[in-house]
């Protein structure tokens, strides 16, 4: 819980920046947490709670204090008929954890394996892949007041859960620490894989009989073969979120381009896949210096080794302006920006 001074990020985020923080400290429990928050040193300058460093793009050195969650533990704190709830840290590893339920058999988040990231970041931006969301196995979290040390529990309903989105990028965005997630895991697994390619994936698997396991390796492969390993090559997943549009825009930009990729929402609107807007103004696979475009899906940007915040950050303005010149669509980042 010792607090450095002028440390690096590079090793604390999945794009590799490497920015430098004024302060940094990390803490592995809620009462390390409260004791840092009591801080004249943190209190008195920004402050940056970090996760698993996933979701981020530094731009510049970071002022202030940065502190990274590592808190830990995986509880089974209750069970009924249907579900387990599982509670875990929201310093633990995404990905491990969802491995870990998929061992247990507590079912529902199978699809979301290999996500980068920590289990805090979850419900902060509503996780989601291959037709699930966090949303649809989330209880409850823990979540501690940034300025009177507070504990709160928050419900789903509480969370306002929408595509990437949650309370705690919008109106208690820097006024929350999530201390730990409480998932409502399922007994008997319903499995959802008609969308993105897993039923193919596992045909070419032979597989026969579907589980959890089978479920979760269909999706690593899936993953692995078009999501660049951020140990290897660095990014923080979609760089932008898919486009909503209204019925009478996506019929007009249907009929001018008719291979466009979209999905009927509720509502009567349509989301585009932005990687095939990106794609058509020609910008997969398009690198400059070290800043790039990944050949394999276009919405995700690249550090191909020294690329700056600043340089990626140029790349995206750049594609959000041909993107918007061509189709009239204006991305939004899904990467929070700093
Ligand atoms: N496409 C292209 N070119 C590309 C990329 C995509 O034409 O370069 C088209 C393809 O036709 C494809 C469609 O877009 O069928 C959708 O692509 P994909 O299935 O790869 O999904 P996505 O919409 O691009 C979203 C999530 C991903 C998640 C996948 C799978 C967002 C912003 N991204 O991507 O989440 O893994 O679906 O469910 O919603 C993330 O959030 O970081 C992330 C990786």
């Amino acid at each position: 819980m010792n607090i450095q001074n002028n440390i690096s990020l590079r090793a604390y985020n999945t794009f590799h920046m490497d920015v430098r923080a004024e302060h940094f400290a990390s803490f592995d429990s809620t009462d390390e947490l409260l004791s840092l928050l009591q801080m004249p040193i943190i209190t008195q300058q920004p402050l940056l709670i970090l996760g698993g460093g996933s979701n981020v793009l530094f731009t510049r050195d970071v002022a202030g204090s940065v502190l990274k969650n590592n808190i830990k533990g995986i509880e089974k704190v209750d069970e009924d008929d249907q579900y387990y709830f599982i509670k875990a840290g929201a310093g633990e590893n995404w990905h491990s954890f969802v491995m870990y339920c998929v061992e247990q058999g507590y079912a529902g988040i199978e699809n979301l394996a290999l996500i980068p990231g920590s289990v805090g970041a979850s419900p902060m931006q509503n996780i989601g892949a291959y037709g699930v969301e966090i949303k649809d196995v989330f209880h409850s979290l823990e979540a501690i007041h940034i300025k009177d040390g507070h504990s709160s529990i928050f419900t789903a309903n509480d969370c306002e859960f929408g595509y990437r989105e949650s309370v705690f990028k919008n109106k208690y965005k820097k006024t929350y620490v999530i201390a730990s997630v409480t998932y409502r895991l399922a007994k008997k697994p319903s499995f959802v894989i008609s969308y993105g390619a897993i039923e193919q994936q596992l045909e070419k698997m032979q597989v026969k009989e579907l589980s959890l396991h089978s479920v979760a390796q269909a999706v690593m492969a899936i993953r692995q073969s078009k999501l660049p390993d951020p140990l290897v090559l660095g990014n923080a997943g979609s760089f932008f979120k898919n486009p909503t549009i209204p019925a009478e825009q996506y019929h007009s930009l249907k009929e001018n381009f008719s291979s466009l990729v979209a999905y009927e929402q509720p509502n009567s609107q349509f989301k585009l896949a932005a990687g095939w807007l990106i794609e058509q103004c020609g910008w997969k696979g398009f690198r400059k210096g070290d800043a790039g475009c990944h050949s394999q899906q276009a919405l995700v940007l690249v550090n191909h080794g020294k690329a700056t915040g600043a340089q990626i950050y140029q790349l995206s303005e750049e594609i959000i302006q041909s993107v918007t010149s061509k189709f009239g669509v204006v991305l939004e980042r899904e990467v929070n920006i700093y």
